[in-house]
């Protein structure tokens, strides 16, 4: 059902969220495909154990994986200027690392976690990795969201949640974030080669939700039984990522390997604007 292309032999891959689930089977079969993957991972242990099952995929290839946890603005420029500073041109972006918290908590920047690491990481590690990005084009960044954006509100005036937080509301919120940030990146980067598109990759039997406190792990492991693999969920990531028939195809949302028309307030260009501002004004990035 997914085209691909097999043979990414040659190409540079960044990938976050790597060391588990959806990521972790689509940073393999990039590997398997001949695709070199720098991984942006915040657990040696787990960084390294994803490093060893790509070599045994493909052991010529010089992976690397490079830490930092993407919660925080800081590390996440930090770990972009350190793969900038490496690597001349990059083929393909794949910005997945993702959770859901139960609880209300800031980070050490005062940001909401959820906001924090699902939507500004996935923006300031775009922004960092532009140039490199722009040199390889024509060049792709693939963004994990979710259909959990349905049902989401995006309220300006309280982006950090501090009213009435709750771990699901903020989970869509940031999923609706990931679909207006593809939009309104693919509008600013039209001309640039670089492509950016974002997907849904189904209900997935991953560890998602496993350390988001409360009783989330209990409901959302109980779910799992509806659940497809891990497998099945990296197919669009793989499609997006490689996939000749994409190629010319900018600021789309894919389900199943195909486009899909996200909920209205996803396609709102304004809001995707403003929260392209909002977001360079939190990140101190032009
Ligand atoms: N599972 C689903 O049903 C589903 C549905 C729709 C969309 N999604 C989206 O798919 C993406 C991948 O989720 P998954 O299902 O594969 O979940 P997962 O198995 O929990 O994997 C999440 C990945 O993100 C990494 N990560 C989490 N917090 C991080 C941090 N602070 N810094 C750096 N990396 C961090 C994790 O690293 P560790 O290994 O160190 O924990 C892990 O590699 C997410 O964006 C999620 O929102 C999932």
């Amino acid at each position: 059902m997914c085209a691909k292309r097999l043979d990414l032999e040659g190409k540079t891959c960044v990938i976050t969220g790597a060391t588990s689930g959806i990521g972790q089977v689509a940073a393999e079969r990039l590997a398997a495909m001949g695709a070199r993957l720098l991984l942006i991972a915040r657990d040696r242990a787990r960084g390294e154990d994803t490093l060893r099952r790509l070599r045994a995929r493909a052991p010529d290839a010089a992976h690397r994986v490079h830490y930092a946890d993407l919660m925080l603005i800081a590390e996440v420029k930090r770990v972009a200027a350190e793969i900038a500073a490496q690597e001349r041109r990059i083929d393909i972006l794949v910005n997945n690392a993702g959770a859901i918290f139960s609880f209300h908590r800031l980070t050490a920047e005062g940001l909401e976690r959820t906001f924090a690491l699902n939507h500004m990481a996935y923006f300031v590690l775009s922004h960092g990795l532009r140039e490199a990005l722009v040199a390889a084009a024509p060049a792709r960044v693939v963004n994990t969201a979710s259909a959990a954006h349905q049902r989401a509100q995006l309220h300006f005036e309280d982006l950090q949640f501090a009213r009435a937080y709750n771990g699901v509301s903020a989970y869509r919120r940031s999923k609706l974030c990931n679909i207006l940030f593809t939009r309104e990146l693919s509008r600013r980067w039209a001309h640039t080669g670089v492509t950016v598109n974002c997907l849904h990759p189904g209900f997935v039997a991953s560890n998602f939700g496993r350390e988001s406190g409360g009783l989330l792990p209990f409901v959302l492991r109980a779910a799992q039984v509806f659940a497809i693999s891990s497998e099945e969920g990296a197919e669009t990531i793989m499609h997006l990522a490689s996939s000749p028939e994409v190629a010319d195809l900018s600021g789309g949302y894919f389900f199943r390997c195909r486009p899909t028309v996200p909920a209205p307030r996803a396609e709102d260009d304004n809001a995707a604007r403003r929260l392209w501002q909002e977001s360079a004004k939190l990140a101190g990035i032009e």
